[in-house]
């Protein structure tokens, strides 16, 4: 079995990805640092070099891959991964593969990617706190759709990582 963590930019898929593995003894796999490894480059120099639309068919082949696994695994997606192509019909077309959505509202999230844009390639140019929540909440609203299609939602507001892992545990037996 594999549990795939979907959500936003800053939702945690990251940090609750590594816990979650952790506790059930799986292996884990964060597809960005996957891509990274693969490529040798950081997110930021591949969208900056070579451009999103090479970031998002590299995105596409990983995934492919990290369905296929044949090992129990904890999986972080990036937070585009399951909006394009018909990856999320991927994603929920496999038996070996359960999703789960990460969800925060947009004032969780706007605090959070006010402190991390620099690293984020999609938001990194947003000058003002303004401009950031304005883009947030209409890529949100976008992105919903394919978010709420996940197996498991699990709304993550003022919870810490480990209560979430905790909330997890409950939830997937
Ligand atoms: C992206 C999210 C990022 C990364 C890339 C694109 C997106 O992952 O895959 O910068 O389109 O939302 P995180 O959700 O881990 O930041």
């Amino acid at each position: 079995m594999k549990f795939f963590l979907i959500g936003y930019m800053g939702s945690g898929k990251s940090t609750v990805g590594k816990l979650l593995s952790e506790e059930l003894n799986y292996k884990f796999y964060d597809l960005d640092q996957e891509i990274e490894k693969e490529y040798d480059l950081t997110i930021s120099e591949i969208f900056s070099r070579k451009g999103e639309v090479f970031f998002r068919k590299a995105e596409r082949k990983m995934l492919d891959k990290l369905i296929n696994l044949e090992e129990d695994a904890v999986v972080s997606l990036g937070g585009g991964t399951p909006c394009y192509g018909d990856n999320m019909e991927l994603i929920k077309s496999s038996d070996t593969v359960r999703s789960i959505y990460l969800k925060l509202n947009i004032q969780t999230l706007l605090e959070r990617l006010q402190r991390e844009k620099t690293e984020r390639p999609m938001i990194s140019h947003l000058q003002t706190r303004e401009l950031l929540e304005e883009f947030i909440r209409k890529h949100l609203f976008e992105r919903g759709f394919y978010y709420n299609q996940s197996e498991l939602i699990l709304d993550c507001n003022g919870k810490d990582p480990s209560v979430i892992v905790h909330n997890l545990m409950e939830n997937l037996r």
